[in-house]
């Protein structure tokens, strides 16, 4: 049976059919079953921070998969502290818990939201619960996580919630100061939100909200997910507003394409977590953790968030000029470095399809924008490649 027929057969449908067969990549391009070539700025959803099968990045893998995959928690393995160490050295200081995947890292906040909102009950459970959420967030699709992604089309079919969850704006500070009370325990948020179509975080908001966080000691959290791991220009987002979270979750570029999450903490919060208080098996386990390395190690051997830098610039301009030039179908350029996008005067989809067809991977967010999210590894002539291909698509 064909691998399509397969899939519609075997697989649950929560995911759309999808209409091509991705069989391999290397570096910002993949080829389907057929055989045809498409420059990849999807990049799996913000995951290949280095393209496809890093040559470097594959050989770490092949050696840890022959050397130790898994021992679990209840023994330490050499990759699991290290890769925790470049996240804790990044920041000086704090600590930093694995698991599998975005939403694992989310709930992980969550929970220390929780134990937060203990501490300031002066050790009482259920006084202080709350947390304050973005309107159009997306934190995940786990019962903690899904509370705090405020949009219909992901609760819906899924109540009663988690309880606790409030909505203030991105970018509006008074709607944060309406809606944290004495009940509050923590806030999180996207510095890019990235699912509903790339509105950045202002660093101004961001400061104002760091203030508003200390004042009321409220925790504030970072989801990191999609807009670090250098994707922003800098290692993490909140880092260009001078700011830092009491905690952050990271996923997606973390492993380069290997599944692993992870949340680095406050080392004044990090005490809230006792041997017992929150685990997973898979989590940080030798294989997932030497990804998280290679990619580490790559994004400074091959000074990435300086290409990044280099080449966002000139491509968001031609972005603009496209806009410019097709005013009935492009309205603007959205997002920041490589987290970009275009906001479209309908639906994304049938242009995602075209420009598939015209050999550009790309993904939907939101209700009309279009996410282009190259792998930081990316140069100067597949930016320019990319271009092309939007021209030829929204220009016709
Ligand atoms: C900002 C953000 N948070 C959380 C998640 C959930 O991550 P995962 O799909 O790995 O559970 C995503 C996934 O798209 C995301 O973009």
């Amino acid at each position: 049976m064909k691998t399509k027929e397969l899939w519609a057969k075997n697989m649950l449908g929560n995911y759309a059919l999808p209409g091509v067969t991705i069989t391999r990549g290397c570096g910002s391009y993949a080829w389907d079953d057929e055989g045809k070539r498409y420059l990849d700025f999807s990049s799996g959803i913000a995951v290949l921070s280095l393209g496809h099968c890093h040559p470097v990045w594959t050989d770490r893998l092949k050696n840890q998969l022959g050397t130790l995959t898994h021992c679990s928690n209840i023994f330490m393995n050499e990759n699991a502290p290290r890769a925790a160490e470049r996240i804790v050295r990044h920041m000086g200081g704090g600590r930093v818990f694995f698991c599998n995947s975005g939403a694992e890292a989310n709930e992980a906040m969550l929970k220390l939201a929780r134990l937060h909102g203990n501490a300031k009950a002066g050790g009482e459970e259920e006084k202080i619960y709350k947390v304050v959420c973005c309107e159009n967030a997306f934190h995940g699709r786990l019962f903690g996580t899904m509370a705090v992604t405020p949009q219909e089309k992901i609760q819906h079919g899924f109540r009663p919630l988690a309880p606790g969850a409030v909505c203030a704006r991105i970018n509006d500070i008074e709607s944060f100061k309406a809606a944290i009370d004495d009940e509050t325990a923590a806030v999180i948020l996207e510095c890019v939100q990235g699912e509903s179509g790339l509105t950045v975080a202002e660093p101004e908001f961001l400061k104002e909200l760091r203030a508003l966080c200390d004042e009321k000691n409220v925790l504030m959290l970072c989801d990191e997910i999609q807009c670090g791991i250098g994707r922003t220009g800098t290692l993490f987002a909140f880092e260009q507003a001078g700011i830092v979270p009491d905690a952050f979750s990271m996923a997606k570029g973390l492993g380069g394409g290997f599944p692993i999450g992870a949340m680095w903490c406050k080392e004044t919060c990090a005490d809230y977590f006792h041997p017992g208080s929150h685990g997973t098996t898979f989590g940080g386990n030798p294989l997932a953790t030497a990804a998280a390395l290679a990619v580490f190690d790559i994004i400074a051997e091959e000074k990435l968030l300086d290409n990044v830098n280099a080449l966002a610039p000139a491509w968001r301009e031609g972005l603009k000029k496209l806009v410019d030039d097709c005013p009935g179908i492009l309205k603007e350029v959205r997002g920041t470095g490589f987290m970009s996008g275009l906001m479209l005067t309908e639906a994304p989809a049938p242009w995602i399809a075209k420009l598939r067809e015209a050999g550009l991977l790309c993904v939907g967010a939101g209700n009309n924008v279009i996410r282009l999210l190259p792998p930081l590894t990316a140069n100067k002539y597949e930016f320019q490649e990319c271009l092309e291909i939007l021209r030829k698509v929204f220009a016709r």
